[in-house]
């Protein structure tokens, strides 16, 4: 059926979901529900959810709560909970959220329309968590994109089978399974017509993609990728450090439009932590992994994931991870506090930190990480790098020479992900430019155009 109305899209968690929620935008669009960023207008509300910690958990309850008091005064508004919480909890969503109208799991999307017909005939409490066994592959429709979004998010891949011990994702975005590289080049070809320029392959563990299907490897996707014209980089995330191979490595050496960056989590720098998560390899194999990406890709940026306080990690499990990060010198980290999920095997272990202690590691890492961080942006000062125009830039410089006083603030990403900001009256976004860099921050770089 094709309605009227407005459709207000809030998204928790990962760039996955990101992708998701442009995937809910396209159905709903064809369902007559235009995007709204005012929530007071709407006639649809979807949150799309996140359960890989459990403050993203109560999040989305929070955000989803507050919609009875707004559903009193508007009995039309239909309430979407979608994703990764939707899954987990399946019907006991309604015991939180009674006012509810559709749980909708992360491989039902293909049947989202048909649920909104039913609510609009009357039917109440919607939950569909069946997965249909395949990938929901439908091409985005690229008319509602917003143009000045260079960059954008394709998942290439869904589900995992690692079983890492603290991890839901393999219980909430079930198995692996790829999609075909045609569908994916079919519709990256239709992001580069629509002016996006950067792409970003997802994945739970891309270095495994197709390997199932028994279609191309991971390293000839990209190849297949790297032909298409208009696409100037490609990124992609999560590589898992177990599965990292030198055809892979040799990729993002070789291909002129894959980004010299390769985001790598590493989780512990404990091996008996390692063995407890279930990672699949020791602190030596990642080191040897690390030691041919910085061989092969000279000055590649390097990123990681790491959670503190897993459970029965000692100060000293927690001083090998410093020294980790003191040896490796990453250009940046996400760190996490470990976060009970009870769908995953370490809630059951012993030996649980204490809260308190999880706050003290996650502090004295992030501190550690914010030197290394300033180091690498330091040492870019200097040296003339490709950026990325992305938008205007929402930092304000002081003294600045009088001849860049009145131009435009501008910003943008360097390959390696850092954000540059820059003055200048021609670029536009989606350019690429190359700026020399003058000033390093603990965030960001500043620098000229060249020739400016
Ligand atoms: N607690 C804390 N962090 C977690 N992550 C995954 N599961 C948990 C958990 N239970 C982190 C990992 C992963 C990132 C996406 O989230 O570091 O790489
Ligand atoms: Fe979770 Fe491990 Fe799979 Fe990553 S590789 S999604 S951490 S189970």
């Amino acid at each position: 059926m094709k309605y009227s109305g407005y459709a207000y899209i809030y998204t928790i968690g990962c760039q996955m979901n990101v992708y998701d929620s442009e995937k809910l935008a396209s159905i709903l669009n064809s369902y007559g529900f235009e995007k709204t960023g005012d929530m007071d207008k709407a006639d649809i509300v979807v949150c799309n959810t996140c359960s890989i910690r459990h403050k993203a958990e109560e999040k989305a309850f929070s955000f989803l709560g507050r919609f009875a008091k707004i559903k009193k005064k508007n009995p039309h508004l239909i309430t979407v909970m979608a994703g990764c919480v939707a899954q987990q909890e399946g019907k006991k969503a309604f015991d939180r959220v009674p006012h509810l109208d559709i749980v909708l799991g992360t491989r039902a999307f293909s049947r989202f329309g048909q649920h909104i017909d039913s609510v609009k005939s009357g039917k109440k409490r919607i939950t569909d968590i069946e997965d249909s066994g395949v990938i929901y592959e439908a091409l985005p429709d690229t008319s509602c994109f917003d143009e000045n979004k260079v960059s954008r998010f394709i998942t290439i891949m869904q589900g995992c089978e690692n079983f890492c011990t603290y991890c839901v994702v393999p219980y909430v975005r079930g198995r692996e399974r790829s999609r075909s590289p045609e569908s994916i080049i079919e519709e990256i070809t239709l992001y580069a017509k629509a002016g996006v320029k950067e792409i970003t392959l997802l994945g739970q563990n891309v270095n495994s993609y197709g390997q199932k299907e028994g279609q191309s490897s991971f390293p000839e996707l990209l190849a297949g990728i790297n032909e298409i014209n208009g696409i100037h980089r490609i990124r992609f995330a999560t590589s898992h450090p177990k599965d990292l191979s030198m055809e892979l490595i040799h990729a993002i050496r070789d291909l002129d439009k894959v980004c010299n960056h390769l985001h790598l989590p590493v989780q512990s720098g404990s091996n008996q932590i390692l063995k407890k998560m279930n990672r699949g390899y020791t602190r030596e194999k990642y080191m040897d992994r690390i030691m041919a990406l910085k061989e092969q890709c000279r000055g590649i940026a390097l990123s990681t994931d790491i959670i503190v306080g897993f459970p029965s990690e000692t100060k000293e499990d927690f001083t090998d991870t410093m020294d980790l990060l003191r040896q490796i010198e990453f250009d940046s980290i996400f760190a996490f506090a470990y976060s009970d999920r009870s769908s995953a095997p370490a809630a059951r272990f012993s030996d649980q930190i204490d809260e308190k202690e999880k706050l003290v590691r996650l502090n004295r890492l992030l501190e550690l990480q914010e030197y290394y961080t300033e180091k690498k942006n330091k040492e870019q000062v200097g040296k003339t790098l490709e950026i990325l125009v992305e938008g205007k830039s929402c930092k304000k410089r002081d003294g600045l020479e009088q001849s860049f006083q009145n131009m435009e603030q501008m910003a943008g990403r360097t390959q390696s992900n850092k954000i540059v900001h820059f003055p200048s009256e021609h670029a536009r976004i989606g350019d690429i430019i190359k700026i020399r860099i003058e000033n390093a921050y603990p965030h960001s770089l500043w620098g000229h155009p060249l020739g400016a």
